[in-house]
């Protein structure tokens, strides 16, 4: 049963053990390339006050760092996932916090040409159909040609999507380098 002992000197055994732990070191999350090096370059190479001033002309609109955004840095410790979350507009984990679907939840109204007007949760929309869950729970489905019947999406993150071509390398390391501070 199992794998059959291979004959190996000891030398052999040890430098085959050093290969398969410098090999292990270089793994990184599931599914990621192993890195060429072991140190993890560090993702604090921003500037802080200047990270500060971006802060105040493109997020101060939605956020404030007393307000909303206050301790977000020790509510999300691991530099790497502060960034990942403001550049997407919030982490998995976080999406699962009571309040948060509202705030960040898709919706849709629908104005049919009865004059009937349709709002829900955007389930599904494409050129043809569009699916919006109601407050109690059901489905409606509605066939869309062209602008009939007129839809209006309110998506809370679009502007986290917009910004996202918008920032430079360096006002993502700058804004991260000021959100750190926020402890
Ligand atoms: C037009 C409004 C708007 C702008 C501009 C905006 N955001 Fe957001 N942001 C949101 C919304 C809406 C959410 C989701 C709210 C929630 O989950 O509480 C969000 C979520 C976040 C979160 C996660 C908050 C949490 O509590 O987990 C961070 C961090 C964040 N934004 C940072 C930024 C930064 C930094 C900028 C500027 C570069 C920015 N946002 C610009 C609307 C905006």
């Amino acid at each position: 049963m199992g794998m059959p002992a291979i004959g190996m000197s000891d030398e052999d055994a040890n430098a085959v053990a050093a290969y398969v732990r410098s090999v292990i070191e270089t793994i990184q999350g599931q599914g990621a390339p192993p890195s060429a090096g072991r140190e993890v370059p560090s993702i604090l190479v921003g500037n802080a006050s200047e990270g500060k001033a971006y802060f105040a002309t493109k997020c101060s609109g939605c956020h404030s760092a007393t307000d909303d955004l206050n301790k977000i840095a020790t509510r999300i410790p691991d530099q790497k996932r502060l960034q990942d979350a403001w550049l997407a507009g919030g982490t998995r984990e976080e999406e699962m916090r009571p309040n948060a679907p509202a705030a960040r939840t898709v919706r849709a109204t629908i104005s049919l040409p009865s004059g009937e007007t349709v709002e829900g949760k955007l389930v599904r929309i494409d050129e043809f159909l569009i699916t919006v869950s109601l407050p109690d729970g059901s489905q409606r489905t509605f066939q869309r040609s062209g602008d009939t019947p007129n839809v209006t999406i309110h998506d809370p993150l679009k502007a986290h999507r917009d910004l996202l071509s918008e920032y430079s390398d360096r006002n993502i390391h700058d804004v991260t380098a000021y959100l750190v501070t926020l402890k």
